[in-house]
């Protein structure tokens, strides 16, 4: 059960659930509720903390001294792996895809601020850099560390027990208040979140739609991704339903490039943070965002639907677009 399984405790939770009520008349929607994992509280949260409560939880009982993980040079995982470790009291090395800025800023500037070892690959993307992976921990084990190697993002099965345990969260929050959400928005990059939602969905029996917010696969590549995770989650531990969920894929707010932020994602950020408060950021939660509004403004939300928008975090990042948003 998830309950054996060893986590270390990193995130400040529950994190708040609330209504979006300036968003709510604006959009004319009757609820539309945000799940604040920008919240989680560790070094400006966000949803790689509650993956790396388990990933932790292995790595200090294996004993490990150093974490090891790779990322864009604006990688929320990264920053909340770096935060990780210092908790803990471990090492922490980032491998970090692209040319090493002259002036740190955003994640970047928090990584470094928080004690990691920042190593730079300017001829890699993210995916050849995580290919090479292994042979980097090969590398420090040869050295003598003892590394705890962490895919891209947490996307494994054990990063994606932290949603799995999250759907319990949201299911008593939600219940508590009466309500129950037709929908769930989020941002989906690696699919590690979303896996971890769908089997939390089917053991609490959640029957919500989830929809995934692409910020870089088309649909078919990224049904794929979310089903091998699911098929390794259910081959790694016994509690996990053996049926694949239903879910949804929205490929139409890709835009033209992962870190590139289009005008559409800019003004969705601008009007949750003037509605309600919000902060977003540009790759993830802004799409995200972006969705929900154009999905209300066309009329494929219903004005009676439930909407639950998950804020997956990702705030520092926009301190990197300081020049967009003020054009
Ligand atoms: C802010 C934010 N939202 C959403 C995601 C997507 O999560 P996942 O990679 O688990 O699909 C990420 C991933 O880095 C992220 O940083």
């Amino acid at each position: 059960m998830l309950e054996d399984i060893p986590r270390f405790h990193l995130a400040n939770l529950p994190t708040p659930l609330h209504r979006l009520s300036h968003l709510e008349d604006s959009l004319g929607l009757n609820e539309i509720w945000i799940k604040r994992d920008d919240l989680t509280g560790l070094a400006f949260g966000g949803n790689k903390t509650r993956k790396l409560e388990y990933v932790l939880g292995k790595a200090m009982e294996e004993n490990a001294d150093t974490l090891v993980t790779v990322g864009a040079l604006q990688s929320n995982h990264c920053r909340q792996t770096a935060a990780a470790a210092a908790v803990a009291g471990l090492r922490c090395i980032l491998l970090l895809a692209g040319e090493e800025p002259d002036v740190y800023e955003g994640n970047l500037l928090l990584d470094m601020l928080l004690g990691a070892e920042l190593k730079f690959f300017p001829d890699d993307d993210f995916h050849s850099l995580s290919g090479r992976l292994d042979t980097i921990i090969d590398t420090l084990q040869d050295l003598g560390l003892k590394p705890h190697r962490i895919p891209a993002g947490a996307a494994y099965p054990l990063g994606s027990l932290g949603y799995v345990k999250a759907m319990e969260e949201v299911k008593l929050q939600f219940d508590e208040v009466g309500s129950s959400p037709d929908r769930i928005i989020m941002a989906s990059g690696t699919a590690g979140t979303i896996a971890g939602m769908l089997v939390g969905a089917q053991l609490m029996d959640i029957d919500s739609e989830i929809i995934a917010i692409t910020v870089m696969d088309d649909v078919e590549q990224h049904r794929a991704k979310v089903n091998n995770l699911l098929v390794e989650m259910q081959r790694e531990y016994d509690f996990i339903p053996k049926s694949t969920p239903d879910f949804t894929i929205d490929d139409r707010f890709l835009g033209e490039g992962y870190s590139l932020m289009s005008d559409g994602v800019k003004s969705s950020i601008e009007m949750f943070a003037k509605m309600d408060a919000i902060l977003l950021d540009p790759v993830y939660t802004g799409r995200a965002a972006m969705a929900l509004i154009r999905m209300a403004l066309a009329g494929e939300i219903e004005s009676d639907e439930k909407v639950l928008f998950w804020h997956t975090g990702g705030t520092p990042s926009v301190f990197t677009k300081s020049s967009c948003f003020m054009q």
